[in-house]
């Protein structure tokens, strides 16, 4: 195969990567550290219950892997919330019969993972979910314009492609308008200098509006890697954070299936005026253990207010 956009390989490269492996074989996140993720996240969903009693209430875990999270919060929400865990796998063999799962692979087209006629109040949970939705990258040019970068699936080498002006770039670009890029990377990511790379996350910002609308008030939490607008703009991430990761270490991003494709979150991109953003640190109120090895970027908390909760 030649080259083709980084998002479309970076997305089958996902897909056949999940299919075959299960995210615990390969990564420990915080949760598996200790109950404290665990711990803040109760204490959130029961204040949420509460104020919500009159309603059914769910927690839904989106990209639950193994529900390892979902089990830690069994133990510490009330017997009457409901636990779901969505991932594209299978429901994990050991996995308790009280916590429901759905198989599904979670797109920009999703939000009704339950059904939204359902008189339904919660909190939707995504932890390290958002940063494997496939962004479209570009690399800045010699008069700092971003070029569509693209790439050959089965090694990784890449190609500067298309400007976003160029007529090529719209069949490129599949669903996403370059216009819509253009407004992103100007508001959230602006030009520095030639070379600087950006992942535009667009694809993010519809999954995360689905995932808000999951449900009709509560909240939403997006607990992942992530970088501030204020260091994009100051050119701190100007290489791009595009990685690959298996067997336990970040790898080279050879989006042909073998590792799983990440790159951080632009939380901030996603956060609506009544949202707050927090440090785990800050939320947890002491140091806490999370899946990468330091200088990678804070691992950060958006909480999201859903419907009459703002
Ligand atoms: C990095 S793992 C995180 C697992 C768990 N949330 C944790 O923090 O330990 C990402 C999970 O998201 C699932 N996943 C990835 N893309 C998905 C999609 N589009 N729809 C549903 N699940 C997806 C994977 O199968 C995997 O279990």
């Amino acid at each position: 195969m030649s080259h083709i956009a980084w998002a479309d390989a970076w997305s089958r490269a996902n897909t056949t990567f999940f299919a075959h492996n299960q995210a615990e074989d390969h990564f420990a996140t915080s949760i598996h550290a200790d109950g404290q993720v665990a711990n803040a996240l109760a204490s959130l969903i029961n204040q949420q219950h509460q104020v919500h009693r009159d309603r059914e209430f769910f927690v839904i875990d989106v990209g639950s892997g193994s529900g390892r999270l979902l089990e830690q919060l069994r133990t510490r929400v009330d017997g009457d919330v409901q636990l779901l865990g969505i991932d594209i796998r299978e429901r994990p063999a050991d996995l308790p019969h009280d916590i429901q799962w759905r198989q599904m692979q979670i797109s920009e087209n999703n939000y009704d993972v339950i059904g939204t006629s359902r008189d339904s109040a919660g909190v939707v949970i995504a932890h390290e979910f958002l940063d494997d939705v496939p962004c479209e990258v570009f690399e800045l040019d010699e008069d700092a314009s971003p070029r569509l970068v693209l790439v050959d699936p089965a090694t990784g080498a890449e190609e500067l492609g298309p400007h976003l002006c160029d007529s090529a770039a719209v069949t490129l670009l599949d669903s996403i308008r370059p216009d819509e890029i253009r407004a992103w990377l100007e508001a959230w990511w602006p030009a520095t200098r030639p070379g600087g790379r950006r992942e535009a996350g667009i694809a993010r910002q519809r999954v995360w509006s689905g995932l808000v609308r999951s449900v009709q008030v509560g909240c939403a939490v997006a607990i992942d890697y992530t970088h501030t607008q204020a260091d994009r703009i100051a050119g701190v991430w100007d290489g791009g954070t595009l990685k690959g990761f298996s067997a336990g270490r970040p790898q080279r991003a050879v989006p042909d299936g073998s590792v799983n494709i990440t790159a951080h979150v632009a939380l901030d991109a996603l956060a609506s005026r009544h949202a707050r953003l927090a440090t785990q640190d800050q939320i947890v109120g002491k140091p806490t253990l999370t899946s990468w090895p330091v200088g990678l970027g804070s691992y950060t908390w958006l909480i999201e207010p859903i419907g009459a909760s703002q």
